[in-house]
Order: structure tokens, then C-alpha cells, then sequence
């Protein structure tokens, strides 16, 4: 044995080893039919597969909250993987359950259909990827007929006669008919006894070609059906004597490969009609039509995919009426939520070689802000503005609007998340950024610089488009620049919350004076004072309570602190969202100067120094900066304070 081999990688090879012993097994038909009759599910149907493999990684049922607020069902099959795909991953789920149950359903092709770069390829990718580690699980295992290219399921042995009484025995459903070959097999070899028949577990891998199929269209004239049902195999037809001989015939097209298990159609419509009617057939009824034979069985969950335009011309030829109508279509958009776009470059960046690059605070927000911004169907409402519609989607709370609305929004829009630009080209534009200038530190400014000159190369828009879309960009950029500026005006409220509680306690004091008709005792000379209408007025201002509405305001506090407390809460300056704003704008106008100052100093002094290189060092610690970025954010902000 290698002494430079590693104990670990040792472990690891014999663990492989052993997983594959266990994996392992073949026995006779008889032996098979214990295995059914101990786990029915063994023998189930592809549909049921599928929705069985999406159900064991679990499901959290959907909650409806208070105020139109809904959470969709939780498949966690798709964790950490798609985001802001609830709404057509839900529908794939009640598709399979329905079709899982062997609902007429279950004859129909799945269509996703959806802008460039939306995640259709990676929802089929994921399910096969699925489908091949299920099988190789207890609860996934999959036995076939040892031998059939087309890995058919043991239980077509069971003569029609027999399959009720059979069936009713092992409570299974017993469904399709031997193939040519196994059919020729139990004669020849085995003499008719199906009891003899050798049956083995086997598992997906596309790979190897077994329960996983994938057909992609491509040169009309050159492309033959044999890519999907088999052809003859000329080789051996002198051996056998005639083309209609099972073992002169190769069942290895992709719809033979995928039984039992799932195939993929990429770009479902670019396919000759020819080939659609071959899905077709599959679907309906269970079955190919192969060469000289007799519709052969087989029983497989398609998927297909396609982008809009391709179906919209499609539907529009009255010829494909009869296709269209056995087909299921699930609509996947872009994700249209802000933070779950984040989770998706997060996702991808990882993926990606720009590890080792510092990616700096609120860039990919930046980036998805704008990507979602292109997504979106300009707001109906006359109070709402692009950027709020974007934050209420992302169940952020902005004035006037209850989840209900939100809700009420989605349902009213037709195409949305159907255009604009995809997760691929945000991040394609990202890693260019990177590359170019050859940063460690990759900013909110870079990247938006990086998006505009991307859309030059963005092909397919037109000059309407990429002028929104520049438009688009400048609307983030000033939406960052706020974020920028709150985020070192509050790097230089040193311990900013503290200094905040404190504003907040001394303004309570003296709205409760105020409503009271009472006074306040300075703590230190004992000196009563009236309440102080310069400070309440100069925090209540920061939110536009104008003098009339000022008595109002201040009462409607005291009686949300009241009933806090009598619910045993605390009222904390966090508590009320508008009047936080106020505290938090008081601060920031009190230091508004000292912050323009110091950060646009051309020749900072000592002492100016001295502080930004205390903010810079607080980004640093608290905020996730890198000394490159912190001193960027700190410059341009001293820019824009400056101007
Ligand atoms: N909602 C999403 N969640 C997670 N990743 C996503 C999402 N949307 C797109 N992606 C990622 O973007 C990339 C492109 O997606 P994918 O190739 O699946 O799209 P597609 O719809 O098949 O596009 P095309 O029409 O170009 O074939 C993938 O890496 C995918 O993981
Ligand atoms: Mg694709
Ligand atoms: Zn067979
Ligand atoms: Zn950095």
C-alpha cells in the first residue's frame, strides 16, 4: 500500500467501496417479489418517484398570516439552490402530486417556459441530479429486469391474467408490458419460467444512461428520430436474419434511456413535429413506437423547456392545437425579490473563480436593485414608484400598503418577471469588472459602472429598452448614495445607538410633560422645568408632523408605550418605525457637518484624520468593509456631501 496515500482518502475508498457493495444486489424475480411485498414503493410509477424524491427532503405547508400575508409551501428539495421560485416550483409539486396518484395529469408534457438565464435548465438539472442520489438511497431504491436496455420494471413479467389477483396480493399497481428482448429472453433462456428471471437494484445516472434522459433539438435536415427511440442495429441483422428480431435492435434512444425516471427536452418546440408526436405518443399512452414493433411501454415524467417568443409563435399555428392541449405549461419569471436575488449572485458567486475578491457591502443589493428594477411592470398606483414597488415585493414595509395590496399587485400584473436582464448577466458583468481592473475589492460603484457597459454588449435590446435601462441604473446609483451616506453617517455617530436611546428617553420625558400638563425636574439642580417644544419640534420635523398635528402625534406615542406596557413590554426607540426615522434624522442633521467637513477635506488636518480613520477602522470592524472599500465608501460620500 502507498504510504503517500492519505488514511483519509484510504477511508473514503473503502467507505466508496462499501456503498457500492451495498448497492449491489441481484436476485431472482421470486426473491423480488419478497422485496415488493415487504415496500410496495419500490415498485411505483415515475410521477410518483419524482414527487416521493421531492417529499423526502422535506415540505413546510403554507401559512397564511394576518393582513394578506401568505407564505408559499417550502419544498426544501430547492434550498440554497433557486430563490424566489416558490410560485413555479409549488406548481411543479402539485403537478407530480396529482400525476404521482396516476391522475389523468400524468399524460400531459411539462412545459417551463421563461425569459433567458430564468433557472429552467437548473430546475431539470436539480431533479435529475435528485433522482440519481434517491436511487441510491433505502427509501429510492429502484429494481429492473437484469439485462433490459430499457431497465423495465420486474412486475411486467406477471402475465395480464394473473395482475389482479397479483396486485390486490402485493397492494401495487401493476402496469406495461415486457419488451421485445425480454419478452424473446424469457422464452430462450429462461424457458418461460418468469420466477427465474434475474432482477438487480439499479440506480439513475445519466451518465451510464439509466432513468435519465436529455434531448436537445439541433440541425433540423441532419437530425434523425433514432436519437430518441432507437434504431436498427445493421450490424447484427445478418446474425439474427431479420430486422424485426429483438436483439438486431438497439433501444437506446433517449426515451428508452429515461424509463422509469425523468427526460429532459431542451428547447421543447425547436423539435420537428415529428419528434413532438413521439412525445406525444410516450405521454399518452405510455409508449414508443419503435421500428417494426409493437408500441413498446415505458413510463417517464418529461420535462421540456422553451423561452416565450418560441411559444407564443407556436400557439399561434393552429396545426399544433392538438400538442398544445396535452401540455401543462408552468411559467418560470425572474425572481422579482430583492434579497433572494442577492442569495442568487451569493449562489453563483460561489461558484464562480472571483472567490479571493472582496465583494463590499451592498454591492450585489446594488446590482439586484437594478436587475430587479428591469423586471418590474411600472407600479399602477399613482404613490407608488418603481423603487418602493421593488422594496414592497421584497416585504419590506412602505406606507399606505398592506401585504394585501402587494399581493393584489402581483395577481394584477400580466408579463412581469417575464423580461428584463437575468441573474447570468448580472454576474457575467460582475466577474468582467473584476477581471478588467484587476480589483481585490469589488464596489457598488464598480459594479453599476460594470452593468451600464455590459448593456452595450446586451444583445437583443432595443434602443428603447437600453434607454430605460440606463435610466434604471442612475435610479439605483441614487438610491446607493443614500445608502452610502447613512452608512458612514452612522460609522460616525460614535456608539450610535447609545446616543440614540439617550434622544429618544429625553424626547419621551418630554411628551409626557407635554400631554400631562406637568413639568420636568432637572436631575441635577432640582430646578422644574416646562417641557422643551425646540427639541420635540426639531425631532418631530425630521418626518414632516407639522405644528398642527404635533399634539396628535405625541399622543398616539404615549399610548402605544402604554399599551406595551401593559402587555409587560418594553417601548424601545425601535419600537415605532416613524418615530425612529425622526431620531435617527435628528442625529445625522446634528452631525451633518462634521461628517461634510472631515470626509471632504482636500488637506484633512490632524484631528480630521484622526476621525476618519476611526469611521474607516468601524466599517471595518462592524460593517464588513476592507480598508480599500471603507475609504472609497468614506471619499465619496465627502463627494456627495460635498457637491
Ligand atoms: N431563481 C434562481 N435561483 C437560483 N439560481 C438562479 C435563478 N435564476 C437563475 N439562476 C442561475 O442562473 C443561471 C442560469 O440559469 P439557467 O441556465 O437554469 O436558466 P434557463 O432558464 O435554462 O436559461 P436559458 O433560457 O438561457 O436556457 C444558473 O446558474 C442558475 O442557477
Ligand atoms: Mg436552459
Ligand atoms: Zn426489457
Ligand atoms: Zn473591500
Amino acid at each position: 500500500m502507498s504510504v503517500t496515500m492519505g488514511t483519509n482518502l484510504h477511508e473514503l475508498l473503502r467507505r466508496h467501496r462499501e456503498e457500492e457493495a451495498r448497492l449491489r444486489w441481484e436476485g431472482t424475480f421470486a426473491e423480488y417479489l419478497d422485496i415488493v411485498r415487504r415496500r410496495p414503493e419500490v415498485a411505483r410509477l415515475s410521477h410518483a418517484r419524482l414527487f416521493d424524491m421531492l417529499r423526502a427532503a422535506g415540505v413546510t405547508e403554507a401559512e397564511e398570516g394576518g393582513d394578506g400575508e401568505r407564505r408559499p409551501r417550502q419544498i426544501h428539495f430547492f434550498d440554497g439552490q433557486l430563490f424566489g421560485l416558490e410560485e413555479p416550483l409549488n406548481q411543479l409539486y402539485d403537478y407530480l402530486e396529482s400525476a404521482a396518484r396516476r391522475l389523468e395529469v400524468r399524460k400531459r408534457i411539462l412545459l417551463l417556459m421563461g425569459p433567458v438565464g430564468g433557472g429552467k435548465s437548473t430546475i431539470v438539472t436539480l431533479l435529475k441530479r435528485g433522482l440519481e442520489r434517491y436511487t441510491r438511497t433505502e427509501e429510492g431504491a429502484v429494481y429492473a429486469l437484469k439485462g433490459c436496455p430499457m431497465h423495465e420494471e420486474p412486475l411486467h413479467l406477471i402475465p395480464d391474467s394473473l395482475r389482479p389477483q397479483v396486485s390486490e396480493e402485493l397492494g401495487v399497481h401493476i402496469e406495461g408490458s415486457l419488451c421485445p428482448v425480454c419478452r424473446y429472453r424469457l422464452e430462450e433462456e429462461y424457458g418461460g419460467d418468469i420466477e427465474r428471471f434475474p432482477v438487480q437494484r439499479i440506480v439513475f445516472s445519466e451518465a451510464e444512461r439509466v432513468g435519465i434522459g436529455t434531448f436537445t433539438p439541433s440541425d433540423e435536415k441532419s437530425q434523425d428520430i433514432a436519437e430518441l427511440v432507437g434504431s436498427i442495429d445493421l450490424s447484427t441483422v445478418g446474425e439474427y436474419g431479420t430486422e424485426s428480431h429483438p436483439l438486431a435492435y438497439r433501444f437506446d434512444g433517449e426515451l428508452n434511456v429515461a424509463n422509469r425516471g425523468l427526460m429532459e427536452f431542451v428547447e421543447l418546440l425547436k423539435a420537428q413535429t415529428e419528434f413532438l408526436y413521439a412525445l406525444l405518443t410516450l405521454s399518452q399512452e405510455q409508449s414508443i413506437k419503435t421500428g417494426r414493433f409493437a408500441m413498446i411501454y415505458a413510463d417517464e415524467v418529461v420535462i421540456g423547456h422553451t423561452n416565450e417568443a418560441e411559444y407564443q409563435a407556436f400557439v399561434k399555428n393552429e396545426r399544433n392545437e392538438a400538442l398544445i392541449d396535452r401540455m401543462i405549461l408552468i411559467k418560470v419569471p425572474y425572481n422579482l425579490r430583492l434579497s433572494e436575488e442577492v442569495k442568487i449572485y451569493r449562489k453563483l458567486l460561489a461558484e464562480s473563480d472571483l472567490q479571493g475578491v472582496h465583494v463590499a457591502p451592498h454591492t450585489l443589493e446594488v446590482a439586484a436593485m437594478f436587475a430587479i428594477l428591469t423586471r418590474l411592470e411600472p407600479p399602477r398606483h399613482p404613490n407608488l414608484t418603481l423603487m418602493k414597488k421593488l422594496r414592497l415585493y421584497d416585504g419590506q414595509p412602505v406606507e399606505g400598503f398592506s401585504p394585501r395590496d402587494v399581493r393584489e399587485m402581483r395577481e394584477a400584473a400580466e408579463r412581469e418577471g417575464m423580461t428584463g436582464v437575468s441573474p447570468r448577466f448580472v454576474i457575467n458583468c460582475l466577474s468582467s469588472a473584476v477581471i478588467r481592473a484587476e480589483n481585490r475589492c469589488l464596489g457598488p460603484l464598480n459594479a453599476l459602472r460594470a452593468l451600464r457597459d455590459g448593456l452595450d454588449h446586451h444583445t437583443g435590446l432595443t434602443r428603447e429598452q437600453r434607454e430605460r435601462y440606463l435610466n434604471l441604473i442612475h435610479e439605483t446609483r441614487r438610491e446607493y448614495d443614500e445608502i452610502a451616506k447613512n452608512e458612514v453617517n452612522r460609522a460616525f455617530v460614535y456608539s450610535f445607538e447609545e446616543t440614540a436611546r439617550n434622544l429618544f428617553n429625553n424626547y419621551l420625558d418630554h411628551i409626557e410633560a407635554f400631554c400631562n400638563k406637568t413639568k420636568l425636574r432637572d436631575p441635577l439642580t432640582e430646578e422644574e422645568r416646562d417641557p422643551d417644544e425646540k427639541l420635540m419640534r426639531s425631532i418631530e420635523e425630521q418626518i414632516g408632523v407639522p405644528e398642527s398635528a404635533k399634539k396628535a402625534f405625541r399622543e398616539e406615542i404615549l399610548l402605544r408605550l402604554s399599551a406595551l406596557a401593559r402587555r409587560g413590554q418594553k417601548f424601545d426607540y425601535t419600537s415605532h418605525d416613524r418615530l425612529r426615522e425622526a431620531i435617527e434624522k435628528k442625529l445625522f442633521s446634528d452631525l451633518r457637518n462634521v461628517v461634510k467637513i472631515t470626509t471632504s477635506a482636500a488637506h484633512p488636518d490632524e484631528e480630521q484624520l484622526k476621525r476618519i480613520n476611526q469611521v474607516v477602522q468601524r466599517l471595518c470592524d462592524r460593517q464588513g468593509y476592507c480598508p480599500a472599500c471603507a475609504n472609497e465608501v468614506v471619499r465619496y460620500v465627502g463627494q456627495l456631501l460635498g457637491r
